[in-house]
């Protein structure tokens, strides 16, 4: 006899790119789970597949298109095999991804998540089903992320979505839409909810968290509109961030990504104050020029952006502050990228995420600028880039041998099973003899060797 559970479809979500994406999928999860759908770990056996993509750079794309060819075969061999694409992709290429990629039965963009029950009916009769609208006000602030691949221990928490900077380089204004904050008491509620459940870390996530401001629903760049009433009550990044470390002294707090120009003196000042809130900044910066920050429309200059290292060093000693650097940008020169080498050999960062630039169809710097430095150029720069942070991991983590640091226990090392590994305040992965710690637990570890990535340590 079939139970209940047997007679519902099954589905798989696979996901790619950003931590917000991540998030995204635990938020699909639970809203197919509350709609007749479960969850398999396995798409071979599953009636529907969805991918949720990204489009930030060519190669994410181009990955994500061959991982739609693999299903082919599958599709070929279960006519019922539905395929989804959800995410920055669905939103970039809309209706005509159905026309480019033959298979693929349902789009949707990251603000119509709550339509894909819907979208699956029309999926059923066999009808193609696309809904890419860009919203005002979505942030699925009441929806239960379902945690999917979790560790039980650390959780990603949305709190605000879409992005206003309008970078130039950058496709995320256009496929997550306006910048708008999620409701703080759903984010309180998520918490207390992790918490009961015996989370020991959360990561605030959104595009620019530090640009954080609820005044009750709707975009940011409509506060200016609001009530007096609404923006005396308004709650900022700072205050937010506050208001958790308080009200949940035992976890640990993360966010990411912060940037320069949204980075209050009161934020520094509250990671100062608590103890629960991680030492770790991530700064993206992408250029060491101020002329590729004005053709990138970056809103800070590097005396800008070297003031608030310097006040991040003065408020919190021992801040981890990482990166994320774009080689070969438009009109790039050998100087622009020294200053770029220059800047790096100023800060000299934790660690970063190094990228060259991908031109994005329809961004600004497609329509205005030409990609006109060359690929191996391009390349070369980026390997400087890559290796002159190896060398500053390297010593940074050397720093920390001989010291304590408090970890949070997370998983079994890649490397041996007599190992665990987690991340100290600043971010920064430790691993250390397994004794008799268990995942979750928050112990002292005393460092005593160190790679480029890892720091090494017994307890
Ligand atoms: N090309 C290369 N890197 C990019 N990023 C965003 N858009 C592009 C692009 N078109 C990088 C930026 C950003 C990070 C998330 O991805 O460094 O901070
Ligand atoms: Fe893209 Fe810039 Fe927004 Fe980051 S801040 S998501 S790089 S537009």
């Amino acid at each position: 006899m079939l139970t209940a559970v047997d007679n519902k479809k099954k589905y798989t979500i696979i996901t790619y790119g950003c931590q917000m994406n991540f998030s995204d999928s635990e938020v699909v999860s639970s809203i197919l789970n509350n709609n007749g759908y479960q969850l398999s770990d396995n798409h071979i056996n599953s009636d529907l597949i969805l991918l949720n993509t990204c489009s930030i750079r060519e190669k994410a794309e181009i990955t994500i298109r061959k991982k739609l060819q693999s299903f082919k075969k599958l599709k070929k061999k279960n006519s019922n095999l539905k395929i989804g694409v959800l995410g920055c992709m669905a939103e970039r290429l809309k209706e005509k991804f159905l026309v480019e990629e033959k298979m693929v039965d349902l789009v949707v963009g990251p603000d119509a998540y709550r339509d894909i029950p819907n979208l699956l009916r029309d999926v059923e009769v066999g009808n193609n089903a696309v809904n890419v609208i860009l919203s005002k006000d979505e942030t699925y602030g009441d929806i239960d992320p379902s945690r999917l691949k979790s560790n039980g221990i650390s959780a990603f928490v949305s709190i605000t979505r879409g992005c206003d900077n309008m970078c130039t380089f950058c496709v995320v204004p256009f496929t997550r839409g306006r910048e708008r904050s999620r409701d703080p008491k759903s984010i309180i509620k998520e918490i207390l909810k992790l918490k009961n459940e015996g989370y020991s870390e959360i990561t605030l996530l959104g595009q620019n968290v530090d640009s954080y401001l609820w005044y009750g629903g709707g975009l940011k760049k409509d506060f200016k509109h609001a009530s007096e009433l609404q923006k005396k009550s308004s709650l900022c990044f700072s205050k937010l961030l506050e208001l958790i470390a308080v009200n949940f002294k035992n976890i640990r707090i993360r966010f990411t990504t912060s940037n320069p120009q949204d980075m209050t003196d009161d934020v520094l000042k509250v990671m100062a104050k608590h103890k629960n809130i991680c030492k770790h900044i991530h700064l993206p910066v992408q250029s060491g020029s101020d002329k590729i920050l004005s053709l990138m429309n970056r809103k800070h200059t590097i005396s800008e952006y070297k003031e608030l290292i310097n006040k991040i060093r003065r408020i919190i000693p021992n801040c981890g502050i990482s990166h994320d650097i774009i080689s070969g940008f438009p009109n790039e020169s050998e100087d622009d990228h020294k200053l770029t080498l220059e800047l790096m050999n100023y800060v000299k960062y934790d660690f970063g995420f190094m990228f060259k630039y991908s031109e994005r169809p329809g961004t600004p710097a497609y329509k205005k600028l030409d990609d006109n430095v060359p690929e191996k150029i391009k390349q070369r720069r980026l390997q400087e880039i890559i290796d002159l942070q190896q060398k500053h991991s390297f010593n940074n983590l050397k720093d920390y041998v001989g010291t304590n640091c408090e970890v949070l226990v997370e998983k079994e090392s890649k490397k041996s099973s007599q190992f665990w590994c987690g991340r100290n305040s600043q971010n920064i992965m430790v691993v250390f003899p397994k004794k008799n710690h268990k995942p979750g637990d928050f112990i002292s570890i005393k460092i005593i060797n160190n790679t480029s990535t890892t720091l090494i340590g017994k307890s």
